[in-house]
Formats: C-alpha cells, sequence, structure tokens
C-alpha cells in the first residue's frame, strides 16, 4: 500500500513538472503562433513597430503596424477573425485569442 501511495504520489509531482505556467504558455503563443510570431510584426509588447519604408511615386511611405496592447477585447478579438493587409492569417480559437490578449495585457502593465 505504501508502495502504491508513493508511486502515485511520484507520478503527480513529476506530471506537474511537465505543466507550463498560463504566462509561459501565453507568451509561447504570442511567440510562435502557427510558426509566425506576432513579435515580428508588433514587438514584444505590442507597440507600433515600422515594417518597411518606400516610395511610391516618389512619395515617401511607411508601413507601420498599429499599437495592439490597448484595444478593447472585442476589436482584438473581431481583428483576428477577419483578413487584415499585411499580417498572416492565424486562425485562432477563442481561447488562443483570450490567452494573446491577456499576455498583451501583463506586458503593458510591466512597462
Ligand atoms: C507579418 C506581419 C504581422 C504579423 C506576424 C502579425 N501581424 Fe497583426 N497586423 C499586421 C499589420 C500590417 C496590421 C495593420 C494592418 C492595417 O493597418 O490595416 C496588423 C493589425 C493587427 C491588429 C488590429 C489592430 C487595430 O488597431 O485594428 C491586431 C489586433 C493584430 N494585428 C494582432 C496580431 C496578433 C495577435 C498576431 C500574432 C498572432 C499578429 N497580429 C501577427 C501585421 C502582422
Amino acid at each position: 500500500m505504501k508502495l502504491l501511495l508513493f508511486l502515485i504520489v511520484s507520478f503527480f509531482v513529476e506530471a506537474n513538472e511537465d505543466f507550463i505556467t498560463k504566462d509561459e504558455y501565453a507568451s509561447q503563443l504570442y511567440n510562435n503562433p502557427r510558426g509566425i510570431s506576432c513579435a515580428l510584426c508588433h514587438n514584444e509588447n505590442g507597440t507600433a513597430k515600422l515594417i518597411a519604408k518606400y516610395t511610391h511615386e516618389e512619395e515617401s511611405r511607411r508601413f507601420e503596424t498599429p499599437q495592439i496592447n490597448n484595444l478593447s477585447y472585442e476589436k482584438f478579438h473581431k481583428a483576428l477573425n477577419n483578413r487584415i493587409r499585411g499580417m498572416p492569417r492565424y486562425f485562432l480559437t477563442d481561447s488562443e485569442i483570450k490567452l494573446l490578449y491577456y499576455y498583451l495585457q501583463q506586458r503593458s502593465k510591466k512597462i
């Protein structure tokens, strides 16, 4: 009986080490969702980023992403379910979108 108890307890202790925290999971999701990091175009914290500068018909243009860490959840969620020019379409689940939103909220609190 003692042995059985020991085995059960050690199983849970071992298994527990494999779990990642919500913050770790959120960070992994932001930095590698479907293989293309949000941080590439939205920085570590979801601040605005200049992607490219170019000249079109002798006019200098800037292609920048907007700040995404200050949006309402509704706007954030809607944006991720729509086609956005210049952004890959991820087909994220609602819980993934919630976690990404949570991640950006946490990050912007730390600045
Ligand atoms: C290849 C670059 C790129 C990547 C990667 C990318 N985005 Fe974007 N994102 C953009 C661009 C460009 C826009 C703005 C397009 C525009 O101005 O119409 C945008 C807009 C947004 C918006 C809407 C902002 C607003 O004010 O309406 C949200 C939200 C957003 N991105 C979240 C994300 C998240 C979350 C990820 C990762 C899952 C991600 N993006 C990955 C380029 C990217």
